[in-house]
């Protein structure tokens, strides 16, 4: 059934598609507390809705949630953990290039499940030093690889002679030798690691720890039968890992577009850094400015796009249909849509420019669409009702602010007053430019010169663990299409229909005239 005919004559005077609804309200822009959708005849399941988003050829999410290039948000630890999520992080370019390859080399290079800095010990150790290592470390196994110095396998030490009993005694005279270990070479690992593990532990009742070793029979890492099971049990969950066709984890990675002493674009650091990045095996590069519609970030995409044709580019920031089209025209697959609207953006307020959000995704989707790239929604996200707004426009969002006081985003907890922070800054604040990203603003990093900062420093309380807050807001999403009747996001974005809210409407919307005795369970939804 197609979305009009499930409104009857008299929901089509108020519920009103995206065509019919943004020009309709042309002299105003919009932002996500401006408007709600209505709801429409359902036959869908919230927990049944597939949340799977191609944002380029080869570049399929499986949730349309990406955590933002910045500083205080997207590290490796990050990155791993939003592709184990089924989504993307992309790695910031606030650190010298070297860091930022290995950050991206983690990321490709994780393989879910393997442990691989294994605790180990050598020979020469007693059984009472490996008992003391478990006391200090608090360790709750007993079961150690043996190595030599050059971290070559020579047995395995079992937990059940790791007694107090045997402390006197020597690892070299407890340990299975290595000719009882059962091993597996790394290479034996792909194309799926986590499955030959499981048939691994299937094959070999009683063992519950694989060792992996690679070359000259050097210790990998290993893999146990607790975690392969709990892993498993995982993969059967709605949501599933963000895979390239290697099985490996998903990666963007950020790039800055330096000059050369004349003001020209420096071609060759650009493309010495995206071919590093290539070689880790990143799967998107992506150029963040505040100003995409501009020359030189035209000519940083150019510059890739010809030089790796097949690489998906993600440009920005944009607000405009024209800047969308301009992109597109220079090579771009993905456009990302914001200026101004982050939680720790001062764009608007610096420079009286940029466009409530809602406004400026219609505008650049029409763009998108005549112009065959995607859209990214880039900032202001505050709670999972937004990113349900957002989807009806962008095939997926950015979000900063809501990851930001995660375990996984860069940065040490402080503590306040009782409470406990991480930091997140805007990477147009005047530390964050210090720190590499001034080009983004259209600044150097020379902090002689007084340059007006176009975001701020904050604290985020912190919020757990990213699996929590993202299960919380795919949740979110999930009721969202539920409630449209959409199974997927493409009949989301057919189907939403749109009416714009007073404030009134606003405050009816979150919890009110009551005394609330326990916050929700949700923390993103308001
Ligand atoms: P949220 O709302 O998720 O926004 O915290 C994250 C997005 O904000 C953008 N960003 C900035 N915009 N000044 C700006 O005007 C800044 O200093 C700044 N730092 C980040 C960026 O697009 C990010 O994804």
């Amino acid at each position: 059934m197609a979305a009009a005919d499930l409104l009857n004559e008299i929901d089509r005077n108020f519920y009103l598609s995206a065509e019919e609804f943004f020009p309709a309200h042309q002299r105003t822009a919009l932002t996500y507390d401006d408007v709600t959708l209505a709801t429409l005849h359902s036959e869908v399941l919230p927990r049944d809705t597939q949340l799977d988003t191609r944002l380029a050829e080869g570049l399929e999410l499986r949730i349309p949630l990406v955590s933002a290039d910045m500083d205080t948000v997207t590290e490796s630890r990050m990155a791993i953990s939003m592709a184990l999520n089924g989504g993307l992080g992309l790695i910031h370019y606030n650190m010298p290039e070297r860091d930022q390859l290995r950050e991206v080399a983690r990321v490709k290079n994780h393989v879910h499940g393997l442990i691989q800095e294994p605790i180990k010990v050598t020979p020469d150790q007693f059984i009472g030093d490996v008992l003391e290592l478990i006391e200090e470390k608090r360790f709750a196994f007993a079961t150690f690889p043996v190595v030599d110095a050059s971290g070559r396998l020579l047995g395995l030490l079992p937990g059940h002679v790791v007694k107090p009993r045997y402390a006197k005694r020597r690892v070299a005279e407890a340990l299975t030798p290595r000719s009882q270990v059962k091993t597996i070479h790394v290479s034996e690992l792909q194309p799926d690691p986590i499955a030959r593990a499981d048939r691994f532990f299937t094959d070999h009742p009683g063992i519950h720890k694989l060792l992996v070793v690679g070359d000259e029979d050097r210790l990998h890492g290993l893999f146990t039968l607790s975690d392969i099971e709990r892993i498993t049990l995982e993969r059967n969950a709605l949501v599933k890992p963000a895979r390239d066709p290697q099985f490996r984890l998903l990666c963007g990675a950020a790039i800055s577009t330096p000059r050369t002493s004349d003001g020209a674009l420096d071609r060759d650091r650009i493309l010495t850094h995206v071919g590093g990045l290539v070689d880790r095996g990143v799967d998107v590069i992506a150029i963040s400015t505040a100003h995409g519609h501009s020359k030189g970030v035209g000519e940083a995409v150019r510059l890739i796009r010809d030089a790796f044709p097949r690489m998906p580019i993600i440009a920005g920031n944009v607000t405009s249909g024209a800047g969308v089209e301009f992109l597109a025209d220079c090579g771009a697959n993905i456009v990302k849509v914001g200026q101004g609207p982050g939680s720790i953006c001062t764009t608007r307020v610096v420079a009286g420019v940029g466009i409530p959000q809602l406004t400026a995704l219609y505008v650049a989707s029409r763009a998108a669409r005549k112009k065959g790239v995607t859209l990214l929604a880039d900032g202001g996200i505050t709670k999972s009702g937004d990113i349900v707004k957002a989807l009806t426009l962008a095939e997926g969002v950015i979000c900063g602010g809501l990851f930001a006081g995660c375990a996984e985003a860069p940065g040490q907890i402080i503590e306040i007053n009782g409470k406990l922070y991480k930091q997140y800054r805007g990477m147009g604040s005047h530390a964050a430019m210090k720190a590499g990203s001034a080009a983004r603003y259209g600044h150097t990093t020379d902090t002689t010169r007084k340059v007006a900062a176009e975001g701020v420093e904050a604290l985020k309380e912190v919020s757990g663990s990213i699996d929590t807050v993202l299960n919380q807001l795919v949740g979110g999403i999930q009721s969202g299409l539920g409630y449209l009747g959409a199974p997927n996001l493409a009949q989301h974005r057919a189907r939403a229909r749109f009416i714009r809210i007073s404030p009134a409407g606003l405050r009816e919307a979150a919890p009110h005239d009551i005394i609330e005795v326990k916050a929700t369970s949700n923390p993103n939804n308001g």
